[in-house]
């Protein structure tokens, strides 16, 4: 076409605009980057694709890797993020820094067979919204890539999903599909940015916002990583599990607050055992007892926080230590609160255990709103 002879005035040749751009996010993949790049020029040829790998800040060095490829190769470049972590939010960036018509989001270990790809831009060509590669759709396989355990997890998890999707997905945890990027430029503003799930909340919103996407599956078999090791982790599920109770309120509730009241329940539960630990194990004066247990719980909550509430903004070495404390203080304030309506509720003649619920409720909200604009930023 017409675009490729054209030169500006300084005899700067442009390219083509790509029709594809495949977004890669990583977390210490040093030595996948180079082999999936040759992989995907075997895989893409006779496309128009670019390449854009998300790195956050890997220590093993994967955006540099990522950037001499970009030396070598003017369809790959590498966006790297400094004091952020998060999948969902990685692959949103990389999706917003493209203007291709069409984005696939890839893992960038090779556990995802690249030789889809042609396919899945076939479906999203032919007017499918979202192509999905499928490890469960007929011809699918979770291959050997999956333990028995987080073969049960996925299934649990896809069975969960439909509920919320309200279609029948067949694998709505899939972190390999393509899309029409006007769809994801619709949507973006009401995805959450924490957690893996991006697809699912891509299909949820879009469907709450009233137009149910059309999801093309294409079968494939999820291989075993390369190189590396996976960053799946219990953390991550209870992160999709506060993503799933967020939708299921039709996003209410945000996913952080679901998981900081998840947090502050074990809290809770760390609180008492210290207590039984302190009144009849080693028997101390119970004001004391109370006090340990207290600043146990509040240190337990501030670092669970830490990892799993704000993983994509967790504070580190003097701020950890500068957040622990205005976490103490903003605590105790919303003990005081909690004390406080708690007392005015029982007055007011209520069961003990309605005004011990409602004053826990607030202090959570105050807690939460709180930390939210003074700790974890
Ligand atoms: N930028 C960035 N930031 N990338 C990340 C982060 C992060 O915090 N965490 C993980 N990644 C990158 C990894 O480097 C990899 O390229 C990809 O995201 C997937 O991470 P894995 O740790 O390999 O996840 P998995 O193999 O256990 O699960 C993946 O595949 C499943 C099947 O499709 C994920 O994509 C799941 O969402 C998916 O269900
Ligand atoms: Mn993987």
């Amino acid at each position: 076409m017409s675009v490729l002879t054209k030169t500006s005035a300084t005899s700067i040749a442009t390219r083509q605009a790509p029709e594809l751009a495949v977004i890669v996010p990583t977390f210490n993949e040093h030595d996948n980057v180079a082999p999936l790049v040759e992989r995907l020029e075997v895989a893409l040829a006779g496309i128009n694709w670019e390449l854009i790998f998300v790195d956050d800040n890997s220590p093993d060095g994967t955006a540099d890797a990522a950037w001499e490829l970009s030396r070598l190769h003017d369809n790959v470049r590498c966006i790297k993020r400094l004091g952020r972590r998060g999948l969902s939010s990685a692959c949103a960036e990389g999706i917003l820094s493209t203007s291709a018509p069409f984005v696939a989001v890839m893992d960038g270990d090779l556990q995802h067979d690249e030789a889809i790809l042609p396919a899945m831009l076939a479906k999203v060509r032919a007017g499918a919204d979202i192509a999905v590669g499928s490890r469960y759709a007929g011809g699918g396989s979770a291959g050997d890539g999956l333990s028995p355990l987080r073969l049960w997890g996925s299934n649990l998890a896809t069975r969960l999903s439909t509920l919320v999707a309200g279609q029948e997905l067949a694998d709505p945890m899939s972190g390999f599909f393509m899309l029409r990027r006007d769809l994801f430029i619709d949507v973006a503003p009401q995805l959450s940015s924490e957690g893996f799930k991006i697809l699912l909340d891509l299909v949820v919103t879009a469907t709450r916002k009233g137009t149910p996407p059309a999801i093309a599956q294409v079968p494939y078999t999820f291989r075993q990583r390369l190189s590396g090791e996976s960053k799946m982790s219990p953390l991550v599920v209870l992160q999709f599990l506060g993503l799933w109770l967020s939708k299921l309120t039709g996003g209410l509730l945000p996913t952080s607050f679901l998981l900081f009241a998840l947090v502050g329940f074990s809290g809770l539960a760390i609180h008492l055992a210290v207590l039984w630990l302190l009144t009849s194990v080693a028997p101390q004066p119970f004001l004391v007892a109370q006090i340990v247990a207290t600043i146990t719980a509040m240190t337990w909550n501030f670092f669970i926080n830490n990892i799993l509430t704000y993983a994509d903004r967790k504070l580190h070495g003097a701020k950890l230590w500068m957040g622990l404390l205005i976490f103490y203080l903003v605590c105790s304030l919303g003990g005081i609160a909690n004390v406080s309506i708690a007392s005015v509720i029982y007055e007011a003649r209520a069961v003990p255990i309605v005004a011990g619920l409602a004053g826990a409720l607030m202090s959570s909200v105050f807690n939460y709103s709180v930390t939210r604009i003074f700790t974890w930023k």
